[in-house]
């Protein structure tokens, strides 16, 4: 094993301990400019991803902000905290479906409005300045895409901002074969039923949703951000029995062997790895 395997090593468990710290378990792991980093909390990662072209696209002393299947609000209430930084007060809206994520939201951060919506379908239109959505993308089902896409676009106001990120790989259909094959097995249901609902789209099959929704001047957001995600954390994810996590361990070998350009080894361990993808565009 080389040094930097080592080292990569030795960083991927202190990650690792650090999610345990903030409850997210062993998921979410991002190597981004020399360690690994939490997907979903890492200020650096959030900054420069959306609070900097926030920053340098909209010139404005105060925001309205609409993120499209938010979650608990964890991404919101940090850019909320970078903008004010640089004296930009921000108005935050959270649309998603799930209620047990509204409710958390709403007792974590209370200055975020919360509203149970399906963001496939029409919110109100014309009123914000930036349209967000983070790790949503692969579970929107592929015909609803463009109706995500163009319910982002009425959102926001005329020279408005969209950034979305999803997670993507450039072996985009060995990768959705990997993944259907574990989603399938969580979720009981066939891989051919979870690719046609949790399909993890190529960057260009985004661009071309997004472009047909009527957005201008659309821009790939370059970094190199690689998600690692072990057959373990899955199970910890997921709270897999034994035997299916038995199961997991199967299916990482299979690919492995078969595709090993999606995967990489550290310290005799596979990861299945992906890009974080992110586009900018502008109404
Ligand atoms: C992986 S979570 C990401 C949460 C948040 N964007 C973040 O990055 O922290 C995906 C979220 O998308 C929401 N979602 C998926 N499909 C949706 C839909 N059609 N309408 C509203 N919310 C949806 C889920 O409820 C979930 O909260």
């Amino acid at each position: 094993m080389g040094r930097v395997s080592q080292k990569y090593e030795e960083r991927i468990k202190k990650s690792y301990s650090e999610f345990r710290k903030s409850g997210l378990g062993k998921w979410a792991a991002v190597y981004y400019k020399g360690i690994f980093r939490n997907q979903y909390s890492d200020p650096k990662l959030i900054y420069d991803i959306f609070t900097k072209n926030i920053i340098g696209e909209i010139k404005k002393g105060s925001i309205t902000i609409v993120d499209f299947g938010g979650g608990d609000g964890v991404l919101l209430n940090i850019i909320k905290q970078q903008l004010s930084k640089k004296n930009i007060n921000t108005r935050a809206i959270n649309l998603d479906t799930n209620e047990k994520s509204l409710k958390l939201c709403k007792n974590k951060y209370p200055w975020i409005e919360s509203k149970k919506h399906n963001i496939t379908k029409k919110y109100k239109t014309s009123f914000a300045d930036l349209a967000l959505s983070r790790f949503v993308l692969q579970y929107i089902n592929k015909k609803e895409r463009p109706n995500f896409f163009k319910s982002m676009y009425l959102t926001l106001k005329k020279g408005g901002l969209l950034i979305i990120l999803w997670p993507g790989n450039d072996y985009t259909k060995e990768f959705n074969r990997f993944t259907s094959q574990i989603t399938g097995l969580i979720s009981k249901k066939s891989p051919k039923e979870m690719l046609k609902s949790h399909w993890y789209p190529s960057f260009n099959e985004a661009k071309k949703n997004i472009k047909n929704a009527g957005f201008n001047k659309i821009e790939k957001v370059k970094l190199k951000a690689i998600l690692f995600t072990s057959a373990s954390s899955w199970k910890d994810r997921f709270k897999i029995n034994k035997n299916d996590f038995l199961k997991i361990e199967r299916i990482y070998k299979y690919f492995f062997i078969r595709y090993p350009y999606l995967f990489k080894k550290l310290n005799k361990k596979i990861y299945i790895t992906s890009n974080l993808f992110v586009i900018k565009a502008k109404k």
